[in-house]
Parts: structure tokens; sequence; C-alpha cells
């Protein structure tokens, strides 16, 4: 997807309101945020490589689920094993990542929570790009710098077609 095509899709999806018409557009944030994160990654490696692209991940991810947020609306990624402890899960969001982590073919969906806000979530695999800096064998210097800035990070060790965590979207009606 092109930037124009991800403006587009971000002015028609976002004006129209929640009501019931949550998982469409709760979908379409998902979309919008693995599209951007990727754009940012793939530019940022090609540029500079891994070490370089841990700056990316690390200052526009948040950056991006910032620019999702809005209105009600928020967005982020969660996992069982995390890199920033600022992506820790909620309740709910611990009990889905159970449940995917156990089936990872389980596809996207909403669920409707006590205080009537609305929860949407989607799985994240690992592909080949993410083991750069997820996998087992890490660059050297790669594997610095992350010990240097997430000295508490568990999110290492994957394989392509893992169970990576979730992308999730809720809206709180205002
Ligand atoms: C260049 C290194 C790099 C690559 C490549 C990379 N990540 Fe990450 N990843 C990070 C960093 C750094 C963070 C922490 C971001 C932050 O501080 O919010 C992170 C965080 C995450 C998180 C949020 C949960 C957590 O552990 O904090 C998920 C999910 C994730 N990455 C999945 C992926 C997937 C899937 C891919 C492949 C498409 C990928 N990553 C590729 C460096 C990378």
């Amino acid at each position: 997807m092109n930037r124009w095509m991800l403006a587009a899709l971000t002015m028609c999806a976002l004006t129209a309101s929640a009501g019931d018409n949550f998982e469409p557009q709760a979908a379409v944030r998902v979309q919008l945020l693995g599209a951007q994160l990727k754009a940012a990654l793939q530019g940022s490696m090609a540029a500079g490589g891994p070490v370089a692209a841990i700056d990316t991940c690390q200052l526009q991810a948040p950056a991006i689920a910032a620019g999702l947020t809005e209105s009600g609306w928020s967005v982020g990624r969660t996992s069982e094993r995390l890199r920033n402890p600022a992506n820790k899960p909620s309740p709910e969001l611990m009990a889905l990542l159970r449940e995917y982590a156990a089936n990872s073919e389980l596809p996207a969906r909403a669920t409707l929570l006590e205080d009537g806000s609305k929860l949407y979530v989607s799985p994240i695999k690992v592909g080949p790009l993410c083991l750069n800096c997820h996998g087992t064998e890490l660059q050297p210097e790669v594997q610095r710098q992350l010990s240097l800035r997430y000295p508490e990070d568990q999110a290492t060790g994957y394989q392509a077609g893992d169970f990576r965590g979730l992308f999730w979207v809720r809206y709180q009606p205002q």
C-alpha cells in the first residue's frame, strides 16, 4: 500500500462514527497501523540496516499508534513476551493472548467489554524480516542496542511463522 492509498483510506474510514460499524472500522485501523509500521521499518532497514531500524521501532511505533488514536479510539500492539513494558496487556488482552497463543489460526475478532467499550484484536505472526530483531541469532550490535534500551527484553528467540502478539483497537463511546 502506498502513502496516497493510506491517506485516502484514513480519510474515508476515520471520519465515520463508530456506531454499529465497529468491526470494519477497527479492521481498517489495524491495517493502517500494520502498513505504516511496515513501511517505516522497511525504509529504515534499507537505509541503515537493523541497528538503525531499532530507532524507528522505538520512536515511530508509539507515534504511529498515537496518530491513529482519537475521539474514543485507541490502538496498539501487545504480546505475552514483551520488548517494551509500555505494551503490557490489560487483563482482557492477556486472556485473548493466551487463546491465540494456543491457536494462532483463530481469525481477528471483536468483543464487547464489561465497561461498554469494544475491543478488536488481530493476530501478528513473525515473518523473515522480523527475525533481525526478534529471532534467535541477532547481529552482535543489534543485540547490544536492544539490551541497552530494553534491559528486560523477552521478545527474542522467535522463528518465522510463530505467533508474536496482537494488534488491538479499542473504542470507548464518549
Ligand atoms: C529493527 C528491529 C526490529 C524489527 C526488524 C522488528 N521489530 Fe518488533 N520491535 C522492535 C523494537 C525496538 C520494539 C519496541 C518498540 C517500542 O519501544 O514500542 C518492537 C516491538 C514489537 C512489538 C510490540 C510488543 C513488544 O514486545 O513490545 C511487536 C508485536 C513486534 N515488535 C512485532 C514485530 C514484527 C511482527 C516484526 C516483523 C514484521 C518486527 N517486530 C520487526 C524492533 C524490531
